[in-house]
């Protein structure tokens, strides 16, 4: 399915998630169809003895769809990609839960996202955390690196979904966990190519 698409089309889809992603990255209060920030967090079970360490400017900057955390914890000591992280707010709860031992790295195609990350840890103390541009169709990292790959409402928005999923597999360790909270399209997708394009990141 994906193959269909041209590169001025990617170049379209890519385009308006910046200009979508761009936008809640400021805030994403009142631009989705579920409830985001503290409100989301809480709704979706998050740890609250790990929420209430962070500041509220962090937790209003959540614009997630589910907890990749309700499928398991990660590891004290290990080492957590975050995939579309946004703001950051996975990525840090990830630094908290694996500790100074370990790290969490979160990549984000959008450079306001990673920006708005990159304030929010200002915010903390946590020193084993890290923000990069970056796209999940190309992870830039080297093969069997990661305990555990975690994203929250980001594949849903992957072109070659496909290719993002073998990158996955090939950057975590064996044994490693893949955790992913996302939304799914249970109707078919518009069949005309252009209108697909234009309901991409809506
Ligand atoms: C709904 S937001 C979720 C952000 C964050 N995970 C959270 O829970 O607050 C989806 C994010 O996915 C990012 N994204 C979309 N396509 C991506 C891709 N191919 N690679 C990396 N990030 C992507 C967007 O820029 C956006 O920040």
């Amino acid at each position: 399915m994906e193959k269909a698409f041209t590169c001025e089309d990617r170049r379209q889809i890519e385009s308006s998630i910046g200009e979508r992603y761009g936008k809640a990255a400021i805030s994403p209060e009142g631009m989705f169809g579920y409830p985001t920030g503290e409100a989301g967090l809480e709704g979706q079970g998050y740890d609250a003895g790990i929420l209430k360490t962070l500041p509220q400017e962090i937790l209003a900057s959540y614009c997630g769809v589910g907890n990749p955390f309700s499928l398991g914890p990660v590891n004290k000591g290990g080492f957590v990609l975050d995939i579309g992280c946004g703001a950051g707010v996975d990525t840090v709860v990830a630094a908290v839960m694996v500790g100074p031992e370990g790290k969490a790295v979160g990549i984000d195609l959008t450079s306001a996202m990673v920006a708005r990350a990159k304030e929010n840890l200002k915010k903390t103390s946590l020193e084993n955390v890290s923000f990069r541009e970056g796209s999940a169709e190309d992870l830039q990292f080297p093969e069997a690196h990661f305990d555990a790959v975690i994203s929250n409402g980001a594949f849903n928005l992957v072109i070659d979904k496909r290719r993002a999923l073998r990158e996955v597999y090939r950057v975590l360790k064996p044994n490693g966990r893949i955790m992913i909270a996302d939304q799914v399209l249970t109707a078919d997708p518009p069949g005309d190519i252009a209108a697909r394009i234009r309901s991409w990141a809506g």
